[in-house]
């Protein structure tokens, strides 16, 4: 049997997420991001399309990093203005049943005490839809803004996660037995005060002594996404993830991250496929080949080079504004994302790219390549990409908001599900339940289930 396809939505509360420039095009609508209308229009059209759900990203920082200012940025919109993710939540989650919501938030910038609250309302209120994507923040003008005169290093900020992790798992696993809400109105107890339990938490870097203040919500921890692609990202993806979201320009570079994360989760005891791995990927369908191409060349016309480039410099840390269009691209070590000039220069030896080249690329469609083609064509190559990357699926960047995600829903979905390589309907239960097909709780061999309160009983009796 061929093997299944899964999408993503990947979007961000912000103009032309992935797309710089694509915003002028009279047919985009992300301008209209500050309208509930625009959130609720996308989720039905996912929704419609039987997407695992809308991934959120979010950066709390300026791309100042190219000619080192916030020129660029905010000339050509590149992520900036940009809106909360979480807050536009529940009105998607209102007009739908079963889309998912991977919501990004990061380590570095809230602490985790009040975030467990906020993770935990969005999970009430979704019935069990809410996913979050962890990260740890590539912005170094982000953490200027928090106080912090330097950024905290690449790996400090990974050993930091991995206490911040501990902290929600404790509270959200640990802190609320199964059986504390008794909510009886003949005796007057709404809780069992014997079963909700102060973490005690004394850590490195958080001291959190108390209770969760939330009741348990459907799934207790949400669905845990992580997108980093580093060696110290990939462990730490291993160790926690259930969802991995990468991205790199080529099939090969694909492969070899797919190959080296999935070995990452046997090593951390895992089965190499109890996590899935969506690739960033774009799609450009029409009725036939030749109109997806000329719809394609026009949306090329709309993308900005500064605005490209504004992107790189950004995810890289390095400043691409020094070096000339035909230069070519090498690989930089800094404290923004490290797997991501890695992914262009040293992935696919194959391939030497200039600085043009990139900015084109990246201008259309983010970092992951576009497929351009009539729906035959195009289900052809995703099942291509499956089966030669090893990957479960793709998270869809839009080029043009929300007209991307409609031709999808369009052509693409329906020639997929006539191949009998995507799902026809969503399955029950929270979000957890529909992508694995087991509890809505963190499995037991997950790290966060030894957090449970039943688990630390069990650990302390054996010591
Ligand atoms: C597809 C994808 C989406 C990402 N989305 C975000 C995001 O929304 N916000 C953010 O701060 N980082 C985001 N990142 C960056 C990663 O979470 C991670 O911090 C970064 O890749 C640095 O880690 P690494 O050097 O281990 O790759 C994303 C990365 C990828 C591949």
């Amino acid at each position: 049997m061929s093997k299944q396809i899964r999408f993503n939505a990947f979007e961000m509360n912000c103009i032309a997420h992935q797309s710089p420039g694509l915003w002028r095009h009279p047919q985009d609508r992300s301008r209209e991001y500050k309208d509930l209308e625009y959130w609720t229009d996308l989720a039905k059209i996912l929704e419609k399309g039987i997407f695992d759900g809308v991934f959120l990203a979010d950066v709390l920082g300026i791309y100042d990093v190219y000619h080192q200012s916030a020129e660029h940025a905010l000339t050509c919109a590149v992520q900036v203005p940009v809106n909360d993710p979480l807050q536009v939540v529940p009105a998607m989650a209102a007009v739908t049943q079963h889309l998912g919501f991977g919501v990004t938030t990061s380590i570095s910038f809230e602490h985790p005490y009040p975030f467990a609250r906020r993770m935990s309302t969005l999970d009430h209120l979704t019935k069990g839809r809410v996913g979050w994507n962890i990260v740890t923040s590539y912005l170094a003008s982000g953490s200027k803004n928090l106080g912090l005169s330097n950024q905290v290093s690449h790996d400090e900020r990974y050993d930091i996660a991995d206490e911040y992790l501990e902290v929600l798992y404790k509270l959200w696993e640990g802190s609320w037995e199964s059986d504390a809400v008794i909510a009886d109105k003949k005796s007057g107890i709404f809780a069992d005060f014997h079963k909700v339990h102060p973490i005690q938490h004394k850590g490195k870097y958080f001291d959190v002594p108390g209770i969760h203040i939330c009741e348990p919500s459907p799934q207790r921890t949400p669905v845990l996404y992580q997108a980093g692609a580093s060696g110290r990202g990939q462990t730490f993806a291993s160790q926690n993830a259930e969802c991995i979201f990468i991205a790199a320009p080529s099939k090969i570079a694909t492969k070899s991250i797919v190959k080296s994360i999935r070995q990452k989760l046997i090593e951390n005891g895992r089965d190499p496929y109890s996590a899935k791995i969506y690739a960033l990927l774009s799609i450009v369908t029409d009725e036939t080949d030749q109109k997806a191409q000329r719809k394609f060349k026009e949306y090329q016309s709309y993308a900005s080079y500064d605005g490209a480039l504004t992107l790189l410099s950004g995810w890289s840390g390095v400043d691409f504004y020094q070096y000339q269009a035909h230069d070519k691209v090498e690989y930089i070590q800094t404290d923004a994302i490290q797997s991501l000039l890695d992914s262009y220069v040293n992935a696919d030896p194959n391939r030497i790219w200039t600085i043009e080249e990139i900015a084109n690329w990246i201008g259309v469609g983010g970092n992951g390549p576009v497929l351009v083609g009539s729906a035959q064509t195009v289900a052809d190559e995703l099942q291509q990409w499956v089966e030669d990357t090893d990957i479960d699926g793709f998270n869809l960047a839009y080029i043009l908001a929300h007209q991307t995600f409609q031709d999808v829903v369009d052509f693409i979905v329906p020639e997929l599900q006539k191949r009998e390589v995507y799902p026809k309907q969503y399955s029950e239960g929270t979000l957890r339940e529909k992508l694995f097909h087991a509890d809505a709780h963190l499995p037991d061999w997950h790290r966060g289930a030894n957090y449970r309160p039943q688990t630390v009983a069990s650990l302390k009796k054996v010591v």
